[in-house]
């Protein structure tokens, strides 16, 4: 197959220009002008106007399998990734039963193999049950196929557990994501805290919540000179201290997801207390937004992931308390991110490569780049088509989105994993090209 006359954009091998992509079974054959003339005998695929990218590697996604499949499962999850653009996402081991150990690891490599349309990466947890109390099966789990560890949804309570964690997770080459919450300042909170929450009588979550275990990971990290990656950044006063810890020269990483640095609790009080705008972090105020894209900018901010938190409808139809936190995010994330680069004057290699080859650096896999030799997975999209968000139209079964009804710019026509096609827009350039996979739910 080739794609042919697209702009191809890399920005792991600094490649911007229109030129035709070989896919020869699930490799990359070759990029170049013009290459249709030398493989006239290959199928065509005519992307004028369209860009070529490297597929999307998310290291932060919710697939809630096993446990919750009424919020998503592995199938609904990888469909609604390769919707996006992505072709690899890292899963977070807050299901049910947990991914403590190397058996739950397995049940996820194998289901995602059978029903999954993109690559799954398991996240291993750090501690038994999320709990924060004993280091889980790490060894066991690394064997089976994790590729980082996360106590996600939680943070790793005490330093010592951390530290312990880091040291066994360097035997191991692994990754270690924290999300950094003190449970004793944010506990039962619902909102940033600031005057309006205060008002409408909901607790508050301070930005401190965050940066105090953002302080400690850093010179935990120092100490052991082993790297740290902090999960969805949400406030100034953490970028602050990475930027000191990078000048440093300490190990520490870190990642944004696209609803922290297109909306803030503003937005949450528009829309009248909607639970689709409920996360965890939640959304802060306008100075933390800039400091966030500020730092996206300079690489302050190492990459953007998703976070995709599908949750099913009840979950989400109660009291703004008691609704669930998070936000379904594979399918939108793209122009998302685009969008505020646009804004910010962000170019789209530079957010690109946030997306593809920075979070694969991170978690240490060969992904997110588009080079002769490599595994073709590839996304093509359109950087003009708008179009609205339907949460019905969503793959995933998580409908829970506060960028439901807004109108988005550039659109994913078609995705490519290990050479076979796994998505293609209903409304593609390739008339005859029938809709791939199934209706969405
Ligand atoms: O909003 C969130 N949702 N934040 C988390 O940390 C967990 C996640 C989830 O699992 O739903
Ligand atoms: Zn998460």
């Amino acid at each position: 197959m080739i794609l042919k006359g697209g702009r191809v954009l890399d920005p792991a091998t600094k490649t911007d220009g229109v030129m035709d992509v070989l896919i020869s079974g699930d490799k990359i054959k070759e990029t170049a002008p013009e290459l249709c003339n030398r493989f006239p005998d290959e199928e065509l695929i005519d992307c004028t106007g369209l860009w070529i990218l490297p597929g999307l590697v998310d290291m932060h996604t919710h697939l809630r399998e096993p446990g919750y499949e009424y919020k998503e499962t592995i199938k609904t999850g990888t469909q609604a990734a390769a919707a996006g653009g992505f072709t690899t996402i890292a899963c977070m081991a807050n299901t049910l039963p947990v991914n403590d150990t190397a058996a739950v690891t397995r049940y996820i490599r194998e289901k995602a193999e059978r029903e999954g349309v993109v690559e799954v990466l398991p996240i291993g947890a750090a501690t038994r049950g999320l709990k924060g109390e004993q280091l889980a099966e790490i060894g066991f789990m690394k064997e089976a196929g994790i590729v980082a560890l996360s106590d996600d949804g939680f943070p790793i309570r005490d330093a010592e557990i951390l530290r312990l964690t880091l040291e066994y997770a360097s035997c191991f080459h692994l990754p270690v994501i924290d999300h950094c919450e003190d449970l004793t300042v944010s506990k039962g909170g619902a909102v940033h805290e600031c005057a309006m929450g205060t008002r409408m009588g909901l607790r508050g979550i301070p930005c401190i919540s965050e940066s105090v275990v953002v302080a400690r990971d850093i010179q935990v990290a120092q100490w052991l000179q082993t790297p740290i990656h902090i999960a969805h950044v949400s406030c100034r006063s953490s970028i602050e201290l990475i930027r000191w810890a990078k000048g440093q020269g300490i190990p520490v990483t870190c990642e944004v997801t696209p609803h922290h640095l297109a909306l803030t609790v503003d937005d949450l009080y528009q829309s009248a207390y909607d639970t689709r705008f409920k996360v965890n972090p939640p959304l802060r105020e306008a100075q933390d937004l800039k400091a966030l894209i500020l730092a996206l900018r300079e690489g302050i901010i190492d990459c953007i992931a998703t976070d995709h938190a599908p949750h099913d409808t009840q979950s989400k139809m109660v009291e703004f308390e008691y609704a669930a936190n998070g936000i379904s995010g594979l399918e939108t994330a793209l122009p998302i991110a685009l969008e505020v680069g646009r804004e910010a004057g962000i170019s789209p290699s530079t957010i690109l490569s946030r997306m593809t080859v920075e979070p694969a650096r991170i978690l240490g896999v060969e992904r997110g780049r588009l080079a002769p030799g490599m595994v073709a997975n590839l996304a093509v999209f359109d950087p003009l088509e708008s179009w609205t968000v339907d949460p019905q139209r969503l793959f995933s079964k998580g409908k829970n989105t506060p960028f439901a009804g807004k109108s988005l710019i550039g659109r994913v026509k078609m995705t490519v994993f290990q050479g076979e096609t796994v998505f293609i827009d209903r409304n593609n350039p390739w008339e005859k090209m029938p809709f791939c996979g199934e209706e969405p739910f």
